[in-house]
């Protein structure tokens, strides 16, 4: 069947949007789907130039890791990609029913697809890698951007009884009370200041959800970690994303001298059995308007351009076929 789609020809460059010849599904699992919405998420960028680490390297490929679409019989559903499918950035494509989730009626795709890559990463962090109890306080590492922002707000809905939010940017960073922390921290190029500002709010947290990586997460670890006040009480540090850098220098003696408890979440972290378990239930936080979701649209056929083009930051871009 010809369709159209977002195709990715070369990995060093953009995708473009061109007919493409989608297989008819094959698995009694499979069901075709038109498309009402994608999500343009850092993941699916780097999934596109083929630096994930997922990739697989087949060309061409139609990128995409999740999207809202419409079933033959009028459902409209929340899917997650499947590596061996073609990708949701095209006007039809197949779905591996397994890993979709009918939406109630009504429900916005554009809020869904803008909101359910950011929000799963602490959705599930909190859940599922380090299960928050009530009260417990939580410190999230790059909070400005989409998921971090979703991250603070998670946090709380999940009985977070204190949340801390770190950042760059001053706007965006002014912002977090409202979204419900009950502090923020500024980090600037002084480093000092910024060390000292992470310990005085953050050194009692239980958590860290860590969106930066990098050299800024190493410093605040030692900064956390010096300024507790007990440093046998433990500090569960979760590496989500890697906006700052993919590597850090890990003094040894952070381990040594603090009972600091490292892991990760992400695809392979976390199985897919369990990212779907927890679908439904974020979707109707999202759904019924528990989570701020700030999103912008753009036809898909523009998106060569939108690709390319400086991204409105803290606003998700949305692509409708
Ligand atoms: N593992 C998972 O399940 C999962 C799920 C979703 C996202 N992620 C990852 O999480 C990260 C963030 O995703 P996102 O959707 O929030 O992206 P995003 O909306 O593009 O936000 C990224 C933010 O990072 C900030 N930033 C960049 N470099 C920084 C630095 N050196 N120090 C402090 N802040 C910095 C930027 O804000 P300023 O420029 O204002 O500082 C930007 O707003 C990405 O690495 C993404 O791949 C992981």
């Amino acid at each position: 069947m010809e369709i159209r789609a977002a195709v990715v020809d070369s990995f060093d460059r953009p995708p473009r949007y061109r007919p493409f010849d989608l297989p008819a599904p094959t698995d009694e699992d499979h069901a075709l789907v038109d498309v009402l919405a994608v999500g343009l998420h850092p993941r699916v960028r780097t999934g596109a130039s083929g630096r994930h680490y997922t990739s697989t390297g087949r060309l061409p490929m139609v990128p995409g890791v999740d999207g809202v679409g419409r079933r033959a019989d009028g459902t409209a559903v929340y899917f997650v990609a499947d590596d061996d499918l073609v990708g949701p950035m095209a006007t039809r494509t197949v779905i591996d029913t397994r890993r979709s989730i009918p939406l109630p009626e009504g429900t916005d795709p554009v809020r869904i697809a803008a909101a359910m890559n950011p929000a799963m990463s602490s959705w599930v962090a909190l859940r599922r890698r380090v299960p928050l109890r009530p009260g417990q306080s939580v410190l999230v590492l790059g909070a400005t951007g989409n998921a971090g922002r979703m991250a603070v707000q998670v946090a709380g809905r999940l009985g977070a009884g204190r949340v801390v939010g770190a950042g760059r940017d001053p706007e965006r960073l002014a912002a977090l009370p409202g979204l419900g922390a009950d502090a923020t921290v500024a980090l600037t190029a002084d480093a000092d200041a910024t060390a000292a500002a992470l310990a005085e709010a953050a050194a009692e947290v239980d958590v860290v959800l860590d969106y930066l990586w990098g050299e800024p997460a190493a410093a605040a670890m030692s900064a956390l970690l010096r300024a507790r006040s007990d440093r046998s009480r433990t500090l569960d540090w979760v590496q989500i994303g890697s906006v700052a850098g993919p590597s850090l220098d890990l003094p040894s003696v952070l381990l040594r001298s603090a009972d600091l408890r490292l892991r990760g979440n992400g695809q392979g972290a976390v199985s897919t059995r369990a990212y779907l378990a927890e679908l439904p239930s974020l979707i109707e936080e999202i759904d019924h308007g528990r989570l701020a979701v700030p999103a912008r649209t753009a036809p898909l056929a523009d998106v060569e351009t939108v690709w390319t083009a400086p991204e409105a930051p803290g606003v998700r871009t949305v692509l409708l076929p």
